[in-house]
């Protein structure tokens, strides 16, 4: 484990939150939103590992710009080895495990889990999308997804995200959308109603 790129902020519970950070990020990035969602839960931030154009991220495009699917697969292996190793290095609970990821981060976590991966319990999505269409027939209804779409978002289309939801539902994930008419970027009022949605889950 290269404990150089993971970040890690001791919490009162033992049920962990993992944050995936966008393209150009670190694992930092997401902590004062963490903060203010989970405050009592420990928090683990994980750098992707790979640099394209000098902007971290999780995986990696071919030059046609297209997504690459082997390294897709191959960091989405990586990902989920290192989210295990560290949540026994500090002795967390993998059964209550809760996922904060925003773009590049969030669609590693939604491609875990369309492909039967499903590491987590709770995720909130900051502006994901679908980057491959190489799924699972797995239903998990015990999964809760809160996810965000702008409708001025030049990276995620209408049609990628309706494609999104349709997958989430043929798979019985219990999940919640929130539409905005901004862009790609986080906004205060998405993280006000992923806190209530939060709230209206416990
Ligand atoms: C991706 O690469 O996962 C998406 O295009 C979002 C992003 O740019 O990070």
């Amino acid at each position: 484990m290269n404990n150089e790129h993971i970040s890690y902020t001791p919490g009162t519970s033992n049920a962990p939150v993992i944050m995936l950070h966008g393209t150009g990020g670190d694992e930092n990035d997401l902590l004062p939103i963490a903060n203010v969602l989970f405050p009592e839960q420990p928090k683990i931030g994980i750098r992707g590992r790979l640099m394209e154009q000098g902007l971290t991220r999780y995986f990696a495009h071919h030059p046609d710009g297209s997504f690459d699917q082997t390294s897709l697969e191959n960091e989405t292996q990586w990902l989920l080895a290192t989210i295990a190793e560290v949540i026994e290095t500090y002795q967390l609970d993998d059964e209550s495990v809760t996922v904060l990821g925003y773009s590049n981060g969030a669609n590693m976590a939604l491609y875990a889990a369309l492909t039967g991966r499903t590491f987590f319990k709770t995720a909130i999505l900051l502006h994901p999308m679908l980057v491959s269409d190489d799924f699972s027939d797995d239903i998990a209804d015990d999964v809760n997804l809160w996810a965000s779409y702008g409708d001025n978002d030049p990276i995620v289309t209408p049609e990628n995200f309706a494609s999104l939801v349709s997958e989430a539902e043929k798979r019985y994930f219990n999940l919640s959308t929130f539409k905005s008419n901004m862009g790609h970027a986080i906004t205060k009022e998405e993280i006000l109603d992923a806190a209530q949605w939060l709230h209206s889950q416990q």
